[in-house]
């Protein structure tokens, strides 16, 4: 295991960073909790976000660190809510999206996770397509519930390889390979 007591996961969602714990230990990477409030700027490009929260992580917490910045892009509705889905997710929820779709179903949840210490600001992207439920089903957090990865009939919130698979997982898996040969 690569010991990174100068590895940190810099936010304030305790779900996304025992997930990405999980997947960096997988790939032989310790990774600690730097549990703050990061500004998030309104902007159309997830990847603007995730490098002025990177900066301000760095600056915060003053070791190497990682953000992620995600969204949850819809196709029936223009990639909505895409780098808005934080706000989405808080004011109409699971229930509102629900409500805005019809038959075209299909989504797509990007991560982007990026690094930043004194001499570097990488990103790494990844991608999942799926579909979102009819119903809400099962209890995880935030829209896990209404996500149904591709070639799966369950929702995140119901299947227990989710950090094996997941939008999470293709990014961290992108910075795992940059970062152990870094
Ligand atoms: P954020 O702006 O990066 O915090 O994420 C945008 C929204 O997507 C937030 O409401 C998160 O809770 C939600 N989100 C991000 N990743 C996941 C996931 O893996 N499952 C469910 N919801 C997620």
């Amino acid at each position: 295991m690569r010991q990174s007591f100068d590895l940190f996961f810099a936010s304030s969602n305790d779900h996304k960073y025992h997930e990405a714990k999980r997947i960096l230990n997988n790939f032989g990477i310790d990774l600690s909790f730097f549990k703050c409030v990061l500004e998030e700027i309104q902007s159309n490009s997830l990847n603007d976000i995730a490098i002025k929260k990177a900066k301000d992580a760095f600056h915060e917490c003053k070791k190497p660190v990682i953000i992620e910045d995600d969204g949850l892009f819809i196709e029936s509705l223009n990639g909505f809510p895409g780098p808005y889905s934080s706000f989405v997710f808080t004011t109409i929820g699971n229930e509102g999206i629900l409500n805005l779709l019809k038959k075209n179903r299909n989504a797509k949840f990007v991560s982007i996770i990026t690094y930043c210490d004194k001499n570097s600001l990488r990103s790494f992207v990844g991608n999942l397509d799926g579909t979102i439920s009819n119903s809400k089903q099962g209890n995880g957090w935030g829209y896990d519930p209404i996500f149904i990865p591709i070639k799966m009939k369950k929702t995140f919130a119901e299947i227990s390889n989710k950090n094996e698979l997941s939008h999470r997982y293709k990014a961290l898996k992108k910075f795992s390979s940059w970062y152990l040969d870094k």
